[in-house]
């Protein structure tokens, strides 16, 4: 049982950052609770990595099974060796070609790190975060902090610091709110403790990033079947990063195709007098217009040829419309380059149902 907290939400200046507030987060910390911090990516729930309470107390607030393992920020690549031990040489590479950002490594774990930080595996996922306030939190903090995205399990990750606060009002003590954040999806978690690295999870940094540093790198094969069998309803299996109201995920080889479809689908759904949400990107919006004369609830996610844009109003669309208690929520299949995949990836988990158009 989690006593209730008094939450607050403290706005921090990303250029001149006050030294009072990152002591007062680094003391909380220290003292074994937990703080929310910004990140370059989304919204962290951060305690001391080495502190076990503290580490039971962010699946609990989180209602996070304690199978699902977490990140640990570092401030420096130096510090990767107080974590992970037998780091690969391609490990140090990626590292300076990627951190500080949004790539996560797994490599195998320092004996001192909680068993309740791996899930009881042998591998750390170790990220060093782009971001100075975090910087900051890790650097005054003197420790290593775990933190897993700052949202309650399987809702959408928070890119504002009002997400977070919605989440967890009452079970956290500080949220530190640097404004949206840039990214707006997870970090790119990729597994280095084989001979032949794997993505796991596809995120900031892109498939084509990693591959010009590694030509052959695999992507885990959970996500291929997820993404090219989606007749299957993945969203079952993989449901995460979701809506409260159920999504639905239109895809198919003509895009012009898989449009109409879903304009067909809200029609019908609003003749029902259903309070139907869609996400759109811009140049959809033309088309949609009757419908949201008629009622329909649309948001903007930016041009398809900005993904990055998109990828940064993805999460915070989804809470919006939940936010106006729609009954359900439409989206089609964007293109998967670039951070495209990261979106394809969270599409298919957040979605109830995949519609295959043709
Ligand atoms: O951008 C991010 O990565 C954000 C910010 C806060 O850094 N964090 C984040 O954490 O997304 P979380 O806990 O929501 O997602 C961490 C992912 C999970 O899918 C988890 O299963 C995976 O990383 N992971 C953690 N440790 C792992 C390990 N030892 N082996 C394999 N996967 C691991
Ligand atoms: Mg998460």
């Amino acid at each position: 049982m989690i006593n209730q907290t008094h939450t607050k939400i403290v706005p921090i200046d990303l250029d001149t950052p006050d030294r009072t507030i990152i002591n007062e987060a680094a003391a909380l910390i220290q003292d074994g609770q937990l703080v929310a911090f910004p990140t370059e990516t989304v919204y962290g729930l951060g305690a001391d990595t080495f502190n076990q309470s503290a580490i039971q107390a962010i699946f609990s607030v989180k209602h996070r099974p304690s199978t699902d393992p977490l990140i640990v920020h570092i401030g420096s690549i130096q510090e990767l060796s107080t974590v992970a031990i037998k780091i690969p040489e391609i490990a140090l590479t990626l590292a300076h070609q990627f951190w500080p950002g949004p790539l996560t490594l797994i490599l195998e774990k320092q004996s001192n790190i909680p068993h309740a930080v791996t899930a009881g595996g042998p591998s750390v996922a170790v990220r060093y975060p782009d971001h100075r306030i975090a910087q900051l939190l890790i650097a005054t903090s003197g420790c290593p902090i775990a933190a897993p995205s700052a949202n309650r399990f399987s809702r959408p990750s928070p890119t504002l610091a009002y997400h977070v606060f919605a989440d967890l009002n009452g079970k956290i003590p500080m949220i530190l709110d640097g404004g949206p954040t840039n990214i707006g999806l997870e970090s790119t978690v990729l597994d280095v403790t084989h001979s032949c690295p794997c993505i796991l999870r596809p995120g900031g940094i892109s498939m084509e990033q990693i591959q010009s540093v590694i030509p052959d790198v695999q992507i885990r094969k959970q996500f291929f079947d997820v993404c090219h069998e989606s007749q299957h309803s993945p969203g079952q299996l993989f449901k995460h990063y979701s809506p409260k109201a159920p999504l639905c995920l239109f895809t198919g080889h003509s895009i012009d195709d898989v449009t109409m479809a879903m304009y067909v689908h809200m029609e019908k759904l609003l003749n029902m007098n259903q309070s139907v949400g869609a996400m759109l990107v811009e140049e959809d919006l033309e088309l949609f217009k009757p419908l949201a004369k008629d009622g329909g609830l649309i948001q903007n996610l930016g041009s398809v040829n900005k993904l990055d844009i998109v990828a940064k109003n993805l999460f915070a669309c989804m809470r919006r419309l939940d936010s106006a208690n729609v009954d359900c929520i439409l989206i089609h299949m964007l293109p998967k380059n670039e951070i495209g995949l990261a979106i394809q990836d969270r599409l298919f988990r957040a979605a109830e149902k995949v519609i295959q158009v043709g």
